[in-house]
């Protein structure tokens, strides 16, 4: 029946502003670490280890338990029920089991009066350990086969060996690309309050609620009904809360059962860096064969995986960037060789792209060798080696998993952002520049994106909601997506106020709660307004159906004559407010209450083989990067940035223009700045801003033109948008081949370059290309 009408979009595609805007810049969003508490509320710290690798042979925690202020101090154990805050594979302890695997590993737990007196307890332990050969290099791990998967996993089409072997030209390389600390400002949080006959309230900073929830059954020893997970918002996640806010959650919930006060736990910076996991750093292999043409006929690509020690979700992390290695590439033969190696660092975790964007720096770094190569326009051979557009692709125009390509929009987005970014005369400007002076060197570069959606855990791709209707008209929304900042709260509640043809405001955004909407994934894969818009969708649907069917027998008119707009109900001629209608229904006694399913259709994905089809579409995008760089010392800076982004039709143009943005700079960050550095003990020595340089304010392009691509999801998403969460994030590799581009000004080779592209690392570069050293 069609109660809404077609034409009304109501509140979806307006450039609203973020719910909680007001509240984020006047300091008073309400973050875990800002809930008011009971009084008593203990807090926790952990012990942390000081070696990467060894076994525990003695410890006294005497100093630590007589320390001002400490209530308990607990070891493994101690711990009353599961010690593991695995997502995965169950080989995570809370605490040391005995062995340490890496530098900062939590070995006890402290819990104290106040955050100071339980950090500075922590540091009196004397513990006795019997240090070994710790793992900290891919060297290391390859050589000791310290792996998680037995041998590596390999993805192919085509033999691109022999393809290789047979064509006319081949390049191949090899490149380090680091990893990256996802440096949410609000840093790991979580507040546990103990409830009447052993149950638990949580409130933590997370992705994934129901993974607290289960986690913190699992350690005070409940079924998850006992446990209830609230999350009003996280102040960033970026990945790094779809697990590593287990270890803080399920410590609170021990320590609360025991003690029976609120505990609570947050991470320093500095802990926070040297504990959770960050990006998976790659080692990338390639070798290329090509014609004179520049067109591709086969790539063999071997990732070397620095996983650190527990394997987290490691596992499809590795497999994405598999997936990506393509990106917008139709490539005859293809062969990916992953290996997952273990190491004794930091558990690396999902970061923004899940591994989609190291398998793409792979490929693009490819068609930049191959470029240089032939001494052809970078584009102009990406443009040669594109995918088929929607309307010429035929049954050969799949991926080398065998999922077909019907939804490529590059081709259109490509010629539009040259275009717009003047991309081919400043080429020719730049050129001159560099020529016409000794001092520094620009370099412009153009990237495409092609990001797969869908978790490729294929059970994950679904969702709940709760929709509730007041009799005063007035609505409450729950789904079982999280907020970080990313703004799908509110275009969730677009959605909602659309299916009533009801201002926002009547609409009220609720945190997360296990006990609303049970089973739920993580908010991650960028599929948050995907699953959960739909859900919302679904349920709004069906209580506003069971109030159209009570209208129109009350009215004596047929379903069909009844709309729902602008705050009102259409009943045939007569109009009545959405609020009476809502009255008259409660009234009629009508359920105003419905829950929503969604289930994303059309997935079909075995990881073992590595066929099927994993994705239900591709978001795309493409940006131009320009770069200037100090020939003498290697300092760079981005001096414009030109980018068109496809989000399907957007649920809130505001919203996703903050998504891209806030992805470039973030992605840019990691490919030319923000740089890990452990030293030969397996110590993070930036565990700190001062040290590790992420993006700021003034890092951002001096020129920074963005725009969304006009266009609308060929499948059926919710009101035809796409996912926006991380594609844009590879838009950055533009910025890590504009430096490329500088250096490859200066001389004859071509650069090479590792990531990230630091002032160091393009002097290193400046140095191979212009002095041939
Ligand atoms: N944007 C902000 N402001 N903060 C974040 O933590 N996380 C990113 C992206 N955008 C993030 C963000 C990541 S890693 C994902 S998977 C998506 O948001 C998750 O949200 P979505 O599915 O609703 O897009
Ligand atoms: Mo995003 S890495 O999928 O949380």
């Amino acid at each position: 029946m069609n109660v809404l009408s077609k034409t009304n979009m109501g509140q979806v595609a307006k450039p609203l502003p973020h719910d909680a805007a007001k509240l984020h810049v006047t300091g008073t969003a309400r973050y875990v670490d800002d809930i008011p508490t009971p009084r008593g509320c203990l807090h926790l710290a952990f012990g942390l280890s000081p070696i990467a690798k060894g076994i525990i042979t003695a410890m006294d925690l005497d100093a630590v338990r007589s320390s001002p202020g400490v209530v308990a101090v607990l070891t493994a154990d101690d711990l009353p029920f599961a010690n593991d805050v695995s997502p995965s594979a169950h080989d995570e302890p809370l605490l040391s089991d005995g062995t340490v695997n890496h530098l900062g590993q939590p070995v006890f737990l402290v819990v104290a009066t106040s955050h100071r007196a339980a950090r500075v307890a922590a540091r009196k332990g004397q513990i006795d350990y019997q240090e070994q050969d710790a793992l900290l290099t891919l060297d290391q791990a390859l050589a000791a086969d310290s792996r998680f998967e037995e041998g590596p996993r390999i993805y192919e089409k085509g033999d691109a060996a022999a393809a290789i072997d047979a064509a006319p030209r081949v390049v191949e390389g090899q490149f380090e690309l680091g990893g990256q600390e996802h440096f949410y400002l609000e840093g790991q949080a979580a507040l546990a309050l103990p409830q009447e006959g052993g149950d638990m309230l949580v409130h933590s900073s997370t992705q994934h609620p129901t993974e607290i929830q289960h986690k913190v059954a699992e350690g005070i020893g409940v079924p998850m009904h006992a446990v209830r997970v609230e999350t009003r918002r996280m102040g960033g996640g970026f990945g790094g809360k779809e697990s590593q806010g287990n270890a803080l959650a399920v410590s609170c919930a021990i320590a609360a059962r025991l003690t029976g006060q609120p505990c609570k736990m947050r991470y320093d910076r500095d802990d926070d860096m040297t504990i959770t996991g960050k990006r998976h750093a790659f080692r990338i292999t390639y070798r290329a064969g090509f014609d004179e043409d520049g067109r591709v006929q086969g790539v063999e690509f071997l990732h070397l995986v620095n996983c650190g020690w527990a394997q987290d979700l490691s596992l499809p992390v590795a497999d994405r960037a598999m997936l990506h290695s393509d990106n917008a590439y139709l490539i005859p033969a293809m062969r990916i060789e992953s290996h997952r190696l273990k190491t004794n660092l930091q558990s690396a975790t999902a970061y923004r792209g899940f591994g989609g964007p190291q398998g793409m720096v792979g490929i693009e770094r490819v068609m930049d060798h191959i470029a240089h190569d032939l001494g052809v326009d970078p584009v102009e051979l990406r443009q040669r080696n594109y995918y088929a557009a929607p309307d010429q692709a035929g049954p050969d125009n799949t991926t080398p998993y065998g999922q077909r390509v019907e939804d490529f929009e590059l081709h259109a987005i490509t010629a539009q952002l040259l275009e717009s970014s003047d991309y081919a005369a400043r080429k020719a400007d730049i050129a001159a520049w560099n020529a016409g002076q000794d001092r520094f060197a620009r370099g412009i570069a153009f990237s495409p994106v092609k990001f797969g959606i869908s978790f490729t855990l294929t059970h994950l791709n679904q969702a709940g909601a709760l929709v509730h209707v007041y009799q005063d008209g007035s609505v409450h929304l729950n789904h079982g997506g999280t907020e970080m900042g990313q703004g799908l709260f509110q275009k969730v509640a677009q959605v909602a106020a659309s299916r009533f043809g009801i201002p926002l405001d009547k609409v009220k955004i609720t945190a997360t709660d296990t006990a609303k909407v049970p089973n739920t994934s993580a908010t991650a894969a960028s599929s948050g307004s995907d699953l959960n818009g739909m859900a919302v969708q679904a349920a709004c649907d069906t209580i506003r159906d069971r109030m159209a069917n009570f209208l129109a027998e009350r009215y004596q008119t047929a379903v069909a004559q009844i709309r729902f707009e602008d705050g009102t109900v259409h009943i045939g001629d007569e109009l009545i407010s959405f609020d009476e209608a809502a009255s008259l229904a409660y009234q009629g006694r009508i359920s105003l209450s419905a829950t929503g399913f969604y289930k994303t259709p059309k997935l079909e994905w075995d990881r073992i083989q590595g066929r099927g089809r994993p994705f239900f579409y591709f978001s795309y995008g493409a940006s131009v990067t320009e770069v200037v760089v100090d020939r003498q010392t290697g300092e760079n800076r981005i001096l414009r940035t030109d980018i068109l982004h496809d989000a399907g039709a957007s649920l809130n143009p505001a919203l996703d223009i903050g998504q891209v943005e806030g992805a470039y700079v973030q992605g840019a960050g990691w490919l030319t700045t923000e740089e890990l550095v452990w030293d030969d003990r397996g110590a993070l020595r930036t565990h700190a801003p001062s040290t590790y340089k992420i993006p700021a304010c003034s890092d951002r392009p001096d020129v920074f033109n963005v725009a969304l691509y006009d266009g609308e999801n060929r499948e059926n998403t919710i009101y035809r948008s796409k996912a926006v969460g991380e594609p844009p994030f590879m838009l950055g590799i533009s910025a890590w081949l504009a430096q490329s581009a500088a250096v490859a000004a200066l001389g004859d080779a071509y650069p090479a370059m590792d990531a990230p592209g630091t002032g160091e690392e393009v002097w290193r570069a400046i140095r191979r290309v212009r002095d041939g050293i």
